[in-house]
């Protein structure tokens, strides 16, 4: 198969893409594919170029704005190059931003280019918190109370109480995101998270447990509890510093309640209508119920990353991991070329 691995992007998650990309273009060697990378801004890299990205990490603080600015110049003219023309399929290792919230999607769909996971709908909805929750709710799937900003302090915490999460609506990787424990601090917060975006989220807090569910062509991989280490939550520095969580596979869970959170995380999947893959994170409370706090339909793709462990401690690696959702894609974009709609 030949494949086109498109990372970088134009999000504050661009530095885990790259590193997701670099990571999965090796994989798909690996597992016999010819694979170009492409980063959104510079192109197709040269090998030493993609050496220098795989021992390079993720830095401690996302990219600032001006970095991100000269970036976002270029996203657009992403369709037209000519290194897309010979390839079977493009692996979106992007996270964040026009990657993921299906911009990108429907500029593939538009040009008959077939790329992984899920389509423009189903990842625009996924990224849009608000809306994914409103069908969640309309699913009868539990999660966290919510207002949209602008509010009224005084009747958010009446109906959401202390504390509350402040999060950017469109955001990912905890960028924007503050715990406010204090009325004091509610505007300070809100008004960090609309340096993010242009809608600001204002949610009951969830205590308890940490619980996140790969899906993989519609079958819920292992549970992943996450005990994040420097912080009470999973934050930016949590998810990408080496030690930053403890992350374990299968999670410490009876079967009862994993295959009752493993169906939750599918009828998720399903209710936004993603494909190929995603990772639905919750929050369990006190009574074991699951709170389900978003979908993710392009989740961190390094080895070391949530999904492929996941799909790790259930027999599958890296490599077939990104294989098999090379394969899912084909065969989506056969079953669309092949089917007339009358
Ligand atoms: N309602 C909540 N209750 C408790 N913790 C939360 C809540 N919302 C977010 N968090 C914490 O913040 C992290 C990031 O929030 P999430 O909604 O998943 O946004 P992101 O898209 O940035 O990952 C979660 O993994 C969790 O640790
Ligand atoms: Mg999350």
């Amino acid at each position: 198969m030949r494949v086109a691995v498109l990372f970088g992007g134009n999000s504050a998650e661009r530095d885990v893409s790259i590193a997701s990309g670099a990571q999965v273009a090796k994989a798909l060697r690996a597992a016999g594919h010819q694979v170009i990378a492409v980063d959104t801004f510079r192109g197709v890299l040269t090998d030493d170029e993609q050496e220098v990205l795989l021992t390079r990490g993720v830095a401690p603080d996302p990219p600032d704005e001006r970095e991100l600015h000269a970036v976002r110049t270029k996203t657009g003219s992403l369709i037209q190059p000519s290194y897309f023309i010979d390839i079977d399929v493009v692996f979106l290792a992007l996270h964040g931003g026009t990657g993921e919230d299906g911009t990108i999607q429907a500029l593939f769909s538009a040009a008959g280019i077939c790329y992984t996971g899920s389509d423009h709908l189903g990842s625009a909805v996924a990224m849009d918190k608000d809306m994914s929750k409103r069908l969640l709710v309309s699913a009868g799937i539990l999660t966290p109370r919510w207002l949209m900003a602008p509010i009224n302090p005084d009747r958010a915490i009446g109906l959401l109480g202390l504390p509350l999460v402040v999060k950017p609506n469109k955001q990912g990787s905890t960028v924007g995101l503050t715990i406010v424990k204090d009325r004091s601090r509610l505007n300070a917060a809100i008004d960090e998270a609309y340096c993010h975006d242009d809608e600001v989220m204002i949610e009951q807090f969830i205590p308890g447990r940490e619980l996140t569910v790969g899906i993989l062509a519609d079958q819920p991989l292992a549970v992943g509890e996450i005990i994040p280490k420097r912080s009470e939550i999973f934050d930016y520095q949590s998810k990408y510093q080496p030690d930053g969580a403890e992350e374990t596979f299968p999670a410490a869970l009876n079967a009862e309640l994993t295959q009752s959170l493993q169906n939750t995380a599918l009828h998720v999947h399903g209710t936004l209508k993603l494909r190929h893959y995603s990772r639905i994170d919750f929050r369990m409370d006190e009574q074991s119920r699951f709170w389900c706090l978003e979908a993710n339909t392009l989740p961190g793709m390094t080895g070391l990353s949530l999904l492929p462990k996941a799909a790790a401690a259930v027999g599958i690696s890296f490599p077939q991991l990104c294989d098999r959702i090379c394969k899912l894609a084909l065969e989506t974009h056969k079953c669309r070329s092949e089917s007339s709609f009358r």
